[in-house]
């Protein structure tokens, strides 16, 4: 449970915020299929990430972590694991299930993929079908769809082309895992683009790899050739002390080392677009193809804005605080074609109706979206969190801007994704992080 008093000081300083989640996933198990060492350093240390850590040690991977430095050695297996004596458990993380997926339909043995009761309500057809047409067999439990998910895995795997019916980096990801294993160059076209960390990360691991249009193309087989590397802060993490900011007239805020992969970054140009002086340098040395950098934030009164089309994709974890900043914004925010955060950890846009409609905000909910009628300030209020790390902190940083107080019951999803995030709240809510920005 957290509690916010409402009224925010005004924030003067410069933060950091842990290690990038989609990339730290992606760089355990791309060091894991790798020829070598691999030291990963500024690793976000949250659950999701630790569960990734804990499947592929199931998987006979070997992992030493050195939490006091953020950082791992990962001994790479050369793509070959071991069979698992055990079922896989993947807790609340979509992205190590659907990744490991992708790795475990290329292994010689069967596995079973087990995750917590939010992941074994969300949907894996979109892998089965893709890795099925390679060559491995995958069948889940309700629906043939939800978890449990049994990869009996085939070595090598078919290249396939495939057309992406959904924007997800999730599963785009799978297949170039998959790929890696195939005989011969495997396609995927996507529409809409998601994020782009796999494919910057295996080019810097030495597989080829191409972007040509909407088309990516991976050449396997291939092995990523083990290298150190350093993951940029997370910029989703961030995103909730940038509406904090920007959302308070005259506030200034600095974040440090943080990710600006522009397939990321859509939630910058959407705050600007309300209004917000958002300016993102990067400056900071391009880190395994992922350009870092600092953002610095001044704050003002919000106005409305639409966010629908290609943006969505960009911004899909960003949604929650964009509706937030919505509250806070003069005029209707319209959100639109974002029904994939129907399946999200929870249904992302019954929830955040829910909790805007309890703290006074007049909310339309559609099939893909919401329509918010922005407020001079919100009314603090008891709050689920439904069990979702990103509605938790979201509504955290509403009850900052609340008159009264604001609980949010079962926080403890948080460590999912952003370990400390509490202790950042509470020193920004006490105004007790008070540094020169020089
Ligand atoms: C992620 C991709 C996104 C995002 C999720 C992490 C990833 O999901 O919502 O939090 O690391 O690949 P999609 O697969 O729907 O793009």
């Amino acid at each position: 449970m957290l509690k916010i008093e409402g009224g925010v000081p005004p924030i003067h300083c410069a933060i950091t915020v842990p290690g990038d989640k989609s990339i730290s996933h992606r760089a355990l198990m791309i060091a894991a299929l790798s020829n070598g060492v691999c030291k990963i350093t500024n690793l976000l240390y949250g659950e999701d990430c630790l569960h990734t850590v804990k499947a592929l040690r199931e998987l006979g991977i070997s992992i030493e972590l050195l939490p006091e430095r953020c950082s791992a050695m990962v001994h790479g297996c050369s793509g070959k694991f071991r069979t698992p004596k055990r079922d896989v458990y993947c807790g609340n993380s979509g992205t190590t299930m659907r990744l490991l997926a992708g790795i475990l339909a290329a292994q010689s043995f069967c596995s079973r993929l087990v995750g917590d009761p939010s992941l074994s309500r969300r949907p894996m057809k979109r892998i089965m079908e893709p890795l099925s047409l390679m060559g491995a067999k995958l069948s889940a439990g309700e629906g043939d769809d939800f978890p449990p998910l049994l990869v009996e895995g085939r070595k090598p795997l078919r290249p396939i082309i495939y057309r992406m019916p959904v924007a997800s980096a999730q599963v785009k990801s799978a297949i170039l895992l998959a790929g890696l294993s195939a005989q011969g160059e495997s396609t995927v076209i996507e529409y809409t683009r998601s994020r782009d960390h796999t494919e910057r990360m295996l080019q810097d691991f030495g597989v080829t790899i191409r972007r040509h249009g909407e088309e990516i193309l991976l050449k396997g087989p291939s092995i990523p050739q083990a290298r150190n590397f350093r993951v940029p802060g997370d910029i989703s993490s961030a995103s909730f002390w940038i509406l904090a900011a920007a959302a308070q007239p005259g506030a200034k805020l600095l974040i440090r080392n943080v990710g600006l992969n522009p397939s990321r970054r859509a939630v910058l140009d959407i705050l600007s677009r309300m209004g917000a002086h958002i300016r993102a340098m990067s400056t900071e040395q391009v880190e395994i193809g992922e350009p870092s950098g600092s953002i610095e934030i001044t704050g003002v009164q919000l106005r409305a804005t639409t966010v629908q089309g290609e943006e969505i994709s960009n911004a899909i974890d960003e949604i929650p605080i964009i509706a937030v900043a919505g509250a806070l914004a003069q005029g209707e925010t319209i959100i639109r074609n974002a029904q994939e955060l129907r399946v999200k950890e929870t249904d992302r846009i019954a929830a955040l109706t829910a909790n805007l409609r309890a703290m006074g905000v007049r909310v339309v909910e559609r099939g893909d979206g919401m329509e918010i009628q922005g407020k001079d300030s919100l009314i603090g209020a008891r709050l689920k969190s439904f069990g979702d790390h990103r509605i938790a902190m979201a509504f955290s940083i509403a009850g900052l801007f609340a008159v009264g107080e604001t609980i949010i019951e079962d926080t403890s999803c948080i460590r999912t994704s952003y370990p400390g995030f509490e202790k950042t709240l509470r020193r920004f809510s006490k105004g007790l992080i008070y540094q020169d920005l020089n």
